[in-house]
């Protein structure tokens, strides 16, 4: 299936490393232009100089996507460097300890919000400036399966996660007519430091079923996201607007 995305202008947030550097590696590989915009210097340096290995055209930009002004002046800087984006990838995220909701922190929550939350609202915003007077572009934003499940002891994450859902249906009918097509990617246990590292955290609730592993018996690949984001990228699914992919190894379906 040709997806079409050679050429095209795609800017990734939390592209430096796990999921996030994944999809660059995807994307590149089918010719597009890849801007990564992530908040850690040393793995956006060493993700951009194994992209720019393959002979891919890349960019990056150091920004904290829960910092209004950084979000717009780096989407302003890939609009300069490639004259627009036509893919925006919302994927930067992160956890917290594990708590139960009494004992949670304000700054942990305070921190999870404005991150996986309002990060995602920034970057939506910033993308959606720019494609809807262009009457084109795709913008994915990645969500969880715990945005359809409870998680116990992670009270503010699967908060955010449960409000990326609704923000993404409500832009994909505010934008339904106008070209631009806004979904969401939700995976399941992933491969990855995010993913792997929660095994590190003092867990209240180590028999809910949620850290019982995924039903194929193994953790999902970073790569394996990649498809279902390049698929939700291209035209091959103009036809999906407001949808929630769940890529989850059938934890869902539990
Ligand atoms: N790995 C999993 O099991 C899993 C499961 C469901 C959902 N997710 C979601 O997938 C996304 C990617 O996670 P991952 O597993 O690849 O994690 P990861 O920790 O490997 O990568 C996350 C990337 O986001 C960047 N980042 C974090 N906060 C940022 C900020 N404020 N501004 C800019 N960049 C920031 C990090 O520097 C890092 O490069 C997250 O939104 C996460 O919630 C992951």
């Amino acid at each position: 299936m040709d997806l079409e995305l050679a050429g095209k202008s795609v800017v990734i947030t939390g592209g430096a490393r796990g999921i996030g550097l994944a999809c660059v590696e995807a994307f590149a590989r089918e010719g597009a232009r890849v801007a990564i915009l992530d908040w850690n210097a040393d793995d956006l340096a060493q993700a951009e100089e194994t992209i720019r290995t393959t002979g891919a055209e890349v960019i990056t930009r150091q920004v904290d996507v829960s910092n209004a002004e950084a979000v717009d002046a780096g989407h302003a800087y890939v609009i300069e460097q490639f004259g627009g984006i036509d893919v925006g990838f919302n994927n930067a995220g992160i956890n917290s300890p594990f708590r139960p909701i009494e004992e949670t922190l304000e700054e942990d929550w305070d921190r999870v919000i404005a991150v996986n939350l309002k990060g995602i609202w920034l970057c939506v915003r910033a993308q959606v400036r720019h494609m809807k007077p262009r009457g084109q572009g795709a913008i994915i934003c990645t969500t969880s399966n715990v945005a359809f499940a409870g998680a116990p002891g992670a009270g503010g994450y699967v908060a955010a996660k449960h409000g990326i859902v609704g923000i993404v249906r409500t832009v994909a009918l505010e934008l339904a007519t106008t070209g631009v097509r806004i979904n969401a990617v939700a995976p399941g246990a992933i491969r990855t430091k995010l993913g792997t590292r929660l095994g590190t955290f003092v867990d209240p609730f180590p028999d809910a079923l949620i850290r019982q592993g995924l039903p194929i018996g193994r953790w999902g690949e970073p790569q394996e996201v990649a498809d279902a984001v390049l698929w939700l990228a291209s035209k091959r699914s103009n036809l999906a607007l407001g949808e929630t992919l769940v890529m989850d190894g059938g934890f869902l379906a539990q």
